[in-house]
């Protein structure tokens, strides 16, 4: 798989990234046995997907241990991350080191490659950036975290106010930003300055309901054209996606989907969350796959350019 380096850290890494979240958490969602979600991990990093991110919240850290048990510890790299708040209200910075102690208790290892605080809202900023952004410097100074990142909640926040303030502090050497071709926002609100500071940037949501299921794209695109925030003039009301999967274009929404984000200036790694190995296949394929024609880029860009409202989720 095509590698790329990401940002300042200076980690090669494959340009897609197994996700151990999202809806599948490997299929665990779906109930897939351990010993599937483990085959998924283990066949991510045969195809060149050595970046591997889980999370407290996932419980999936324990299957993403065993998976890594035996394999050379400098041939991957892991991120996983820990929320700014527990029980609805703002965790203290002693349970947040604990947090990660327990992290890494969970994946049995000796340090994590990049440990991020999860699903920060805007909210929730100024705590994250006054009592837990010390606690990642020391634990950083310790060797049990090598660098620090920060993911947004996109599907309840769509337009990264979040990020774009965290931007101003330079301590954050990954970002994780929610984009995908039916949200654009973080292209010129986000990857300006990440692409200035040099920070690593991984790629969700590039494929979740709306891009894989043609009910859910239907739902979501009604709903866009009834509040004025699209216009479907001129596109398949019924699936204003199809020009995707025209001859010449891609195989499948999803393909095209995953093709938006690897090529979009500012991206670094994609994720890709799935319990699935053919899936896991096909989205590696994809994701190395050229940009999509000018000619659908422009159709997509005319559609949805606007939009800031929508995850996709
Ligand atoms: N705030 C945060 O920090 C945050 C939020 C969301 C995600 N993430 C991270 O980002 C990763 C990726 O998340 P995501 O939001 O991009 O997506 P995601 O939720 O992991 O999933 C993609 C969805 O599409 C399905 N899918 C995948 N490949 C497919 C294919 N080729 N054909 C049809 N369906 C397919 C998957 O189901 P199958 O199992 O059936 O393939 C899954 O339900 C997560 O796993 C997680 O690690 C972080």
């Amino acid at each position: 798989m095509e590698q790329v380096t990401l940002g300042r850290t200076g980690l090669r890494v494959g340009v897609m990234g197994l996700g151990a979240g999202g809806h599948s958490r490997l299929g665990q969602s779906q109930g897939k046995s351990e010993a599937n979600s483990i085959a998924v991990v283990r066949r991510a990093l045969e195809l060149g997907a050595n970046l591997i991110d889980t999370a407290e919240a996932y419980r999936t850290e324990p299957i993403v241990g065993k998976a890594l048990q035996e394999v050379p510890r400098d041939s991957y790299v892991l991120s996983t991350k820990k929320g700014p708040r527990a029980n609805d209200k703002p965790i203290s910075a002693a349970d947040f080191r604990a947090g990660v102690d327990q992290s890494l208790q969970r994946l049995g290892l000796e340090y994590i490659d990049i440990f991020h605080v999860h699903g920060v809202k805007q909210h929730e900023y100024a705590h994250v950036r006054e009592e837990l952004v010390p606690v990642l410097l020391h634990l950083r100074d310790q060797g049990k975290i090598r660098w620090l990142g920060i993911t947004e909640s996109f599907s309840q926040e769509t337009t990264h106010e979040m990020l774009v303030t965290a931007l101003q502090d330079k301590v954050w050497d990954v970002m994780m930003v929610g984009f995908n071709l039916l949200n654009q926002s973080a292209r010129d609100t986000v990857f300006p300055i990440t692409q200035a500071e040099n920070i690593g940037t991984l790629c969700m949501f590039a494929v979740r309901s709306a891009l894989s299921d043609p009910a859910a794209l239907k739902e979501l695109t009604d709903k866009l054209a009834a509040d004025g925030e699209i216009d479907l003039t001129g596109y398949n009301k019924d699936a204003p996606l199809d020009f995707l999967t025209a001859p010449g274009v891609a195989a499948s929404v999803t393909e095209a989907a995953y093709r938006y984000c690897r090529h979009e200036p500012g991206i670094d790694v994609v994720l890709s969350g799935t319990g699935s190995v053919d899936h896991l296949e096909d989205n590696a394929r994809s994701l190395q796959l050229p940009p999509l024609p000018q000619e659908a880029l422009d159709r997509i860009n005319k559609l949805f350019a606007g939009v800031d409202s929508v995850s996709g989720n």
